[in-house]
């Protein structure tokens, strides 16, 4: 294959859980012969505290450079009273822009392994499998103009923008649309159309492009009703698409009704599949260097990584395999860790699954 993958270990429990995750590459890469060389950088608080700016620009040059980018989280209370400019979530607003990565693919799947972990009844969340596609470099998180200004009051005023063109929401709907092909086929577009003119364009283009996929089933819902259809019956959805800031609301709660946040993967893709993956969960400074956070979602990370970006859908499924064996046999991290199973730290969870790939 001979590709490059720069890893972005960050803050927090980054660097304990990207550290297995290499070492699941290095497996792969023997067994596979895959060629894949492993380079790292500096990003988020880190980042700052070497560089003085949570995205260096030799970060951004080697992400620019790399076939894939992982990541492993930003942030922690150390760099909460910085100025917004220098906050190490700058630095994934950053590559998300700089690369172009505009869409954001966020599964939640329960696995039955784990039905007991949800906050819901196992009969509402049995078998869960939900996409989101969530529209990641536009939206109110990049609109203009934006700041906080003050009034001939002088009373103090924020604002941001909350801007859509055609061609980016029609960029993300043929992911989404793509996605439900080859899913359940059906497409639940969110928005706000009812008060936002921007969303009813949203509305508006999605229900255009859907002449273009009459395979799959299009609907569209207010998002203040997602939120709820998602906690009453969430299996209604299969592939939900909807702009920046919704995603990100939307994608958390769906994550959380697997109950096991430390499970999910999520990559952000450009317009050639080129990729950034990380695991949903944060950087969970509370644990950090403590060695027993899950590195489950990171490693599901690189699975994704070599599905949708290298192509190698056989790769991936023994990533996957691997870890669906390694559960059945009852290893457990602590966030998913109950009396009757074996308690693992993050490095024998690594390990378990390093050895179980074949
Ligand atoms: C996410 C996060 C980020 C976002 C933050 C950390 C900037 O919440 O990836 O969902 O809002 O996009
Ligand atoms: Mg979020």
């Amino acid at each position: 294959m001979n590709k490059n993958i720069l890893i972005l270990a960050g803050d927090g429990i980054g660097p304990e859980i990207t550290q297995q995750a290499v070492r699941v590459i290095e497996k792969l890469n023997e067994i596979y012969e895959l060629d894949v060389s492993i380079t790292h950088a500096a990003v988020g608080g880190s980042a700052y505290d070497q560089y003085g700016t949570p995205l260096p620009e030799s970060t951004l040059q080697a992400a620019k450079q790399a076939d894939a980018i992982l990541l492993g989280a930003v942030g922690g209370p150390k760099w909460e009273a910085l100025d917004i400019s220098v906050r190490p979530e700058k630095a994934l607003l950053g590559l998300r822009s700089e690369l172009s990565l505009f869409a954001n693919l966020r599964p939640a799947i329960l696995y039955p392994q784990l039905a007991d972990a949800s906050s819901l009844k196992p009969e509402l969340v049995s078998d869960l499998d939900i996409l989101i596609v969530r529209e990641l470099t536009g939206g109110i998180y990049f609109g203009q103009p934006r700041g906080v200004r003050t009034l001939e009051s002088g009373e103090k005023q924020g604002y941001n923008t909350y801007i859509y063109s055609e061609s980016e929401i029609r960029r993300i709907g043929k992911v989404a649309f793509e996605s439900a092909q080859v899913r359940g086929g059906k497409l639940c577009s969110v928005d706000k159309a009812n008060v936002l003119e921007v969303t009813q364009l949203w509305r508006d283009v999605m229900t255009e492009l859907a002449a273009d996929y009459p395979d799959v089933e299009l609907s569209h819902m207010y998002v203040d009703n997602a939120a709820m259809q998602l906690i009453r019956q969430p299996k209604q959805f299969d592939v939900m698409v909807t702009g920046n800031m919704f995603g990100d609301i939307l994608s958390d709660s769906a994550a959380m009704l697997t109950g096991s946040i430390g499970m999910l993967p999520s990559a952000s893709l450009d317009d050639n599949d080129k990729g950034m993956y990380e695991p949903i969960h944060g950087s969970a400074p509370d644990i950090a260097g403590q060695n027993c956070a899950n590195p489950i979602a990171t490693i599901l990370s690189v699975a994704m990584m070599f599905k949708y970006t290298f192509k190698r859908s056989d790769v991936a499924s023994s990533i996957e395999l691997a870890i669906g064996q390694v559960l059945d046999e009852g290893d457990r991290t602590a966030d998913i860790h109950s009396s009757q199973y074996e308690l693992l730290s993050t490095e024998e969870m690594g390990s378990k699954i390093v050895n179980v790939i074949s």
